[in-house]
């Protein structure tokens, strides 16, 4: 997939949890004029939002095509190519320091939320807005389930921890900061159309490339359409997210 594919793929998935950041913002009463750093920024498909709040943002990434794709945002944000689990600030120097997705990907997120921590200025927040557990999905009927257990396959075998989710409580709550919540994201669905189902395939037919010959996958797709369209499939991955003040 081309950058550009991939940062509508990241626009679509920040829409699913928009509701819920701007619960957690009104929870730690984020202010026009703070200072956040989102950490693994990817293509920046959040910067609109927190831009849009007011909000003076700072980006950091390891992959270089995505800060640079970042940067090309109209307000030029300052995108820091760099390690999350070793960042390149001193102590205390943000108001919220949050990340989307990203704990999931990276070898230590105990380290990453501990830099998060470290680079948060008293009372401020650390937020993970989003981490998913894919070890707990459900997928209905079972051309779901086999895609499903192809989709899992081919992340594991990309680097993610399949059941991050779980330990994101954990993590929150050991690495010392305050008044820890720990909450998952409600999931809504509407009536299944055709262009949706268009959008994930994509996503799909990524994941399942390279597991799965290429008839294989087209057969599923048929078999995955004709069910979506009629109603029945459903699909739902619990995604976590944790907040605390530093
Ligand atoms: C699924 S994307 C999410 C991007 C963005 N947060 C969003 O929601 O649109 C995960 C991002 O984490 C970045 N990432 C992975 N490991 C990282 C690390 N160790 N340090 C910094 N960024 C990292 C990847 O390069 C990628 O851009």
């Amino acid at each position: 997939m081309k950058i550009s594919d991939w940062h509508d793929r990241f626009k679509l998935q920040s829409s699913w949890t928009r509701d819920l950041r701007n619960f957690i913002f009104g929870k730690v009463d984020a202010r026009p004029g703070q200072s956040l750093l989102d950490v693994g920024v990817g293509t920046g498909a959040l910067l609109d939002e927190y831009i849009g709040r007011g909000l003076q943002v700072t980006g950091l990434d390891l992959d270089l095509e995505n800060c640079q794709f970042a940067h090309l945002h109209p307000s030029k944000p300052v995108i820091f190519n760099a390690d999350a689990h070793h960042m390149p600030f001193k102590e205390h120097q943000f108001d919220l320091t949050v990340t989307h997705y990203v704990l999931l990907w990276v070898h230590d997120p105990a380290q990453v939320v501990s830099e998060m921590a470290r680079v948060t200025k008293p009372g401020g927040y650390v937020i993970a807005f989003a981490e998913p557990d894919y070890l707990s999905r459900i997928d209905y009927p079972e051309v779901f389930q086999d895609i499903g257990k192809i989709q899992n396959r081919s992340l594991a075998f990309r680097g993610v921890d399949l059941s991050m989710g779980r330990k994101l409580g954990h993590i929150f709550r050991t690495i010392g900061l305050r008044d820890v919540r720990l909450g998952l994201l409600a999931g809504q669905w509407r009536y299944p159309e055709k262009d949706v189902f268009d959008h994930e395939w994509d996503i799909i037919a990524f994941d399942l490339g390279g597991m799965v010959p290429v008839d294989e996958i087209l057969a599923m797709k048929d078999r995955a359409l004709k069910s979506w369209l009629n109603g029945e499939a459903t699909v739902f991955i619990p995604t976590f997210y944790a907040y605390g003040m530093v």
